[in-house]
């Protein structure tokens, strides 16, 4: 996805803003620029490829000034190109903007602005908007900007200079999150806290359509209508640290061996082990609802709509509600009758999945409660839903999701034991469940300290292009994660199944050249999984096998073994994901990938 950068202080700004684009390139991007005022003086560059094309056009010129912005963008209408890059700027170039979103009315605005005479340079959407500012603009860049918010239909986070406001930046958000950063030497604008997260924690959230005039000393906050919004600044959890690699050669391998910590974090503060009950404050504000809820619609896309999933099996084990599991994407589109008192539990690491925000928005529409389920505080899905639990698992650099995953089933098990303890669940089983829950961490680090098991495991096997995971109930969805892993950081292709579905088709496909990973706990489905075992290998499949320590019974009829220590069934899945994790995490890095950014990839899908 694109990212927004944006800085007017009393520093020196291209480092700031170069940095800046370096905390974004995880979101994704195909070509970067930045554009830097210095009085009625505006200087720019834009380059195509990664920021450091950017950064050896730059590195050496002469570009004073503590105001600028920088954007990178991934294309969605016109070629990667240094003309399509932005900033884009209007015919005479006095407005500079950078645009994340879709301006969807732009064909329209685009004739009739061609209408008074050629100016166009690109074939975006935003550089629409460059030309609506500058005729809009009297003298005021927020009034120009403002006007041109009511012209155009469609999505923005905008970042805007003008030569003649010296000192001041325009900023407006509307489908595309925007957060002012505060900080004794100026103030950040960005699309993303990872951006500023290493000069400040204090931040204030843009809300829909509002618009901010930010300089060095102040900033202020308006509606479409120009109405002054008053908002206090909030402080987010995350350091600068969060976003370094530590030493760790990939942010994927250190998130992966991060899952001890955040793990702990999700359950801090939230379990009372002496009566079995977790507290989730978040949800209070609908827990008199909630209690009585019968009806709950888990909502998400990929890797988290893979935490839905497994979280359906456990809401089964630990409550009486009917639980339903909707892709967003497909979710948002149905013809929605929902029960009295159904809740929709959106679950998001960003907040801001397109999907999964255009389907809590129709879910509303229909009368339905929300739940958010989220890491980044204060991002869209957050704001939009009744009540909410944090992950805090802190940024999430890696592309492929890995302890956000994990953190999404705690706190699933933390709400499904909440409710269940106010239904069936005895003390007993309540207190059983806090008591794993605690030692979950401690039983984390024993998957990870098989990592070079698992990477010998991964050097026999990434040369296979075909692979297959399998697994049953709380494991089939740990299938279908581990087999989305390999896929998006090795680019080997692999499939998830249901271990009951492989007589009705998948079958067909084993052969010598296929490994399939097989998640085999020692649970109610551990027999059937090993008739799967022993159909794969009378037809000469190879079969490496997740299965809880000590299972000599797997480990003699199997190629490769991965053990995990024994836990309750129903969290068998936050130990069984991190063995795929790594075993993608290895097979990727044979292959050379580019781990944390792969390809056509984006950390936060915020376009549809
Ligand atoms: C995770 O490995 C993937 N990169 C992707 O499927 C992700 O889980 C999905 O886009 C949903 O993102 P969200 O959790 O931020 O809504």
């Amino acid at each position: 996805m694109c990212g927004i950068v944006c800085y007017v202080g009393n520093k020196d700004v291209k480092p700031i803003l170069l940095e800046g684009l370096k905390r974004l390139e995880y979101r994704g991007y195909d070509s970067a620029g930045l554009a830097i005022q210095d009085g009625e003086e505006i200087k720019w560059h834009r380059a195509v490829g990664k920021i450091v094309e950017l950064e050896s056009k730059v590195n050496g010129l002469e570009m004073k000034g503590t105001v600028g912005i920088a954007h990178t963008r991934w294309a969605t209408h016109g070629e990667p190109s240094e003309d399509n890059a932005h900033p884009q700027r209007d015919r005479d170039e006095n407005v500079f903007v950078i645009h994340n979103g879709i301006i969807e009315n732009y064909h329209v605005l685009k004739r009739k602005l061609e209408r008074e005479g050629p100016r166009f340079r690109s074939e975006t959407d935003t550089e629409v908007l460059a030309h609506l500012i500058a005729l809009n603009f009297d003298g005021s860049l927020s009034d120009a900007v403002r006007k041109t918010m009511s012209q155009v239909e469609g999505t923005f986070g905008l970042g805007v200079i003008h030569r003649q406001t010296p000192g001041e930046i325009v900023v407006a958000r509307r489908g595309s999150p925007l957060i002012i950063g505060v900080s004794d030497n100026g103030h950040f604008v960005a699309s993303d806290v990872a951006a500023m997260v290493r000069y400040t924690n204090k931040v204030v959230h843009l809300e829909e359509n509002e618009v901010a005039t930010v300089t060095a000393d102040d900033f202020s906050i308006s509606t479409a209508q120009a109405k002054h919004i008053e908002r206090s600044t909030e402080t987010v959890e995350w350091r600068a640290e969060d976003a370094e690699l530590n030493g760790f050669p990939h942010f994927m391998l250190k998130e992966i061996y991060e899952q001890p910590m955040t793990i702990r974090n999700a359950i801090r503060g939230r379990l009372e082990p002496g009566e079995g009950v977790p507290k989730l404050g978040g949800i209070m504000p609908v827990w008199d609802k909630l209690k009585e809820c019968r009806h709950i619609t888990l909502v998400a896309c990929g890797t988290s709509y893979y935490a839905a999933s497994v979280g359906k099996y456990i809401f089964e084990k630990l409550t009486e509600i009917a639980v339903e599991v909707g892709l967003a994407s497909e979710f948002r589109y149905r013809k929605l009758n929902f029960p009295p008192n159904t809740f929709i539990v959106a679950i998001s690491q960003s907040g801001e999945t397109a999907d999964t925000l255009a389907a809590i928005r129709e879910a509303k529409r229909k009368g339905a409660s929300l739940i958010g389920i989220i890491n980044v505080v204060g991002s869209s899905i957050s704001r939009e839903t009744d009540a909410g639990i944090y992950n805090h698992a802190g940024p999430e650099i890696g592309v492929a999701s890995t302890k956000n995953f994990t953190s999404q089933l705690t706190t699933l098990t933390l709400l499904a034991l909440l409710l269940g303890r106010h239904q069936n669940l005895s003390l007993t089983e309540g207190v059983q469940a806090i008591r794993a829950l605690e030692a979950l961490p401690g039983l984390i680090e024993k998957v990870l300290a098989q990592a070079n098991h698992i990477e010998a495991i991964a050097e026999k096997y990434y040369k296979y292009g075909n692979w297959l995971f399998l697994g049953r109930k709380y494991n089939y969805p740990i299938a279908l994660e581990g087999a989305l892993k390999l896929k998006e950081v090795s680019y080997i292709h692999a499939e998830g199944y249901a271990a009951g579905e492989m007589k009705h088709g998948p079958i067909a496909l084993i052969n010598p050249e296929m490994p399939t990973v097989a998640i085999i706990p020692q649970d109610e489905m551990h027999e059937k999984m090993f008739s799967n075992i022993h159909e794969i290998k009378s037809r000469k499949g190879p079969v490496i096998a997740i299965a809880t320590e000590g299972d000599d019974k797997v480990r003699e009829v199997v190629d490769e073994m991965i053990e995990l220590p024994p836990v309750l069934d129903f969290l068998n899945p936050v130990l069984a994901v991190v063995a795929c994790q790594l075993l993608a995490y290895y097979c990727a890095n044979f292959l050379n990938r580019d781990i944390d950014k792969p390809r056509n990839l984006a950390k936060s899908v915020t376009v549809e």
